[in-house]
């Protein structure tokens, strides 16, 4: 059994938490609906905190799921993402600490529905949040929570982050809306972000009595390889209680499977970030 809340974990004289000249970025996205993709990013966010990175969560989705899940009240916000996105206050400004050490978050507000056909007439539209981050931030990660829809604000997290991860959860329809999701980042690596590339996929709310979960998971590997994560996350209520208490799932019962499959999930991603951290050198 793992402990992400061990006494040596976000010490902040540790040295795994110096100030790096630029946090790596990912895009927690599919544009399908209630696939796991808050709750990925929070417990993917938290998980990673634990082992000493300095990590934040940034909510572009207007509904604003990962900073309550996160225990931020909304109703109580002056400045949120929407502010940051026009170019109103530094990121700074909106960050709040969380109850998790070492992870803060950088809220979303229901100002950031309108956002959307805002930006449509603003100038370098695509380009906000890559802009928003190219302050020196004092984090290892950024971890971004998408809307589900490819549109505008989805548009600057594919432009501003480094990598991509994909929550999918293994039902009928899974592939068909992937497909879509694909092209969508290949365009943008094609018009905006060369270094765009897919982290992982990961399959969601895993149910290994269905049969239809195995099929759909056969097709997702079969397509994507070891893109696909090893790890799965199961369908466990308690994952689905903890926001609710404003907690992480890590956090609110760090025993029960789909928290214990998310710490195994984030060492993954941490060994294959050293793996892709050697691939570049190697070919720098
Ligand atoms: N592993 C899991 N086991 C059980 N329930 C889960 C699990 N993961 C997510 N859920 C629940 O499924 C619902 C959808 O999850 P979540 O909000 O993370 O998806 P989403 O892709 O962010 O949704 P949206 O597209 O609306 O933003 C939530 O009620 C969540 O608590
Ligand atoms: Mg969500």
């Amino acid at each position: 059994m793992h402990k992400p809340f061990s006494s040596t974990s976000n010490n902040s004289t540790s040295g795994a938490l110096t100030v790096k000249s630029r946090p790596r970025i990912f895009a927690v996205c599919n544009q399908k609906g209630g696939v796991g993709k808050t709750t990925t990013a929070i417990n993917l966010a938290t998980a990673m905190s634990a082992v000493g990175m300095r990590v934040l969560l940034v909510d572009l989705d207007p509904q604003g799921n990962a900073s309550t899940g996160l225990g931020v009240r909304r109703s109580s916000l002056s400045k949120s993402m929407y502010n940051v996105l026009f170019g109103e206050v530094n990121i700074m400004d909106v960050v709040q600490e969380t109850r998790v050490p070492g992870l803060s978050v950088a809220p979303s507000s229901i100002h950031l529905s309108g956002a959307e056909i805002e930006l449509v007439t603003s100038e370098r539209r695509e380009y906000r949040l890559r802009e928003a981050f190219s302050t020196n931030l004092p984090y290892d990660y950024i971890i971004m929570d998408c809307p589900p829809s490819l549109n505008l604000l989805t548009l600057n997290a594919l432009v501003a982050t480094d990598s991509v991860v994909v929550p999918l959860q293994c039902e009928f329809y899974a592939l068909e809306g992937l497909s879509h999701l694909v092209k969508t980042i290949e365009r943008v690596r094609k018009h905006y972000n060369p270094s765009l590339d897919i982290h992982g996929v990961l399959l969601t709310m895993y149910d290994k009595r269905n049969n239809l979960t195995a099929m759909v998971a056969e097709d997702v590997r079969e397509y994507f390889g070891d893109k696909v994560y090893k790890t799965v996350i199961p369908r466990n209520v308690r994952v689905s209680e903890a926001p609710s208490y404003g907690l992480p799932a890590i956090v609110y019962d760090m025993r029960c499977p789909g928290a214990q499959a998310y710490i195994h999930l984030a060492s993954e991603v941490l060994k294959r970030e050293r793996r892709l951290k050697a691939e570049r050198r190697a070919a720098a």
